[in-house]
């Protein structure tokens, strides 16, 4: 997967109906998403859960694209080869799930994926400062994290940070939360390539009527390189 700054939009299955994933993650890549955002949670690290490896090795099918794990979960170690396994493209862990983050990079990267680290809202740019090296994304979490539709929290002053911070590096900034036309073009101003969206992707379609969900894509798209 070539590396380019260009913007990318990563539906969040979060949003999908859960019944129908194989269905939905082809719906939204024949509409034109880039990436497609798997949203882990365990119910500890967030006050919410959703699926595990098998269901995520169960995705894997049906993404021609880019398959983007995005884990809430803590620890995250002792899973990363069943998230290899399992067919990820990138595993993002949060730099705030366990004290030792950089072994985690490592151990992803090893595990041959790439390695992303994500920052709830209260986390500074900073923290990921003696990180860069080891990472190949950096999230910033825009809402915190646990569940879909809710309202943007504003993070551009923590983007463009980050966005001097990385340089010349290949290292993503995506952006997790609340994300829509509105809030897009702020964040791809600042510096952002990668924008997750749930409920803005999948509002007004469903699996058998998935042309609004094409709309919704090209909307957000359209708002983000006009910043
Ligand atoms: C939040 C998740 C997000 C979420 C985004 O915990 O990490 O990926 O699904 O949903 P929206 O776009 O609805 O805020
Ligand atoms: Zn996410």
């Amino acid at each position: 997967m070539p590396f380019d700054r260009s913007i990318k939009i990563a539906p969040s299955i979060l949003s999908a109906d859960f019944a129908d994933f194989g269905r939905e993650i082809r719906a939204i890549e024949a509409q034109g998403a880039d990436w497609v955002h798997v949203d882990v949670m365990d119910g500890h690290f967030v006050p919410n859960l959703t699926f595990g490896p098998p269901a995520v090795k169960a995705f894997r099918r049906h993404v021609k694209t880019v398959m983007d794990v995005h884990l809430m979960i803590a620890p995250v170690d002792p899973y990363i080869d069943a998230y290899a396994d399992a067919g990820a493209d990138i595993l993002t862990a949060h730099v705030e799930a366990g004290p030792h983050i950089h072994r985690t990079l490592q151990a992803i990267r090893a595990a041959g994926m790439k390695a992303g680290v994500a920052l709830n809202p209260g986390t500074p740019a900073e923290a990921v400062a003696e990180l860069l090296d080891l990472a190949d994304l950096v999230c910033v979490m825009t809402v915190n994290p646990g569940f879909g539709g809710q309202k943007f929290l504003d993070m551009t002053a923590k983007v463009r940070r980050l966005r001097e911070m990385i340089g010349d590096r290949e290292i993503h900034i995506e952006i997790d939360g609340g994300v829509d036309p509105t809030t897009a073009p702020l964040v791809a101003a600042a510096g952002a390539d990668v924008l997750v969206a749930g409920s803005a992707v999948f509002r007004g379609g469903s699996v058998d009527d998935p042309a609004p969900y094409g709309a919704n894509i090209a909307a957000i798209r359209a708002a983000a390189q006009g910043a």
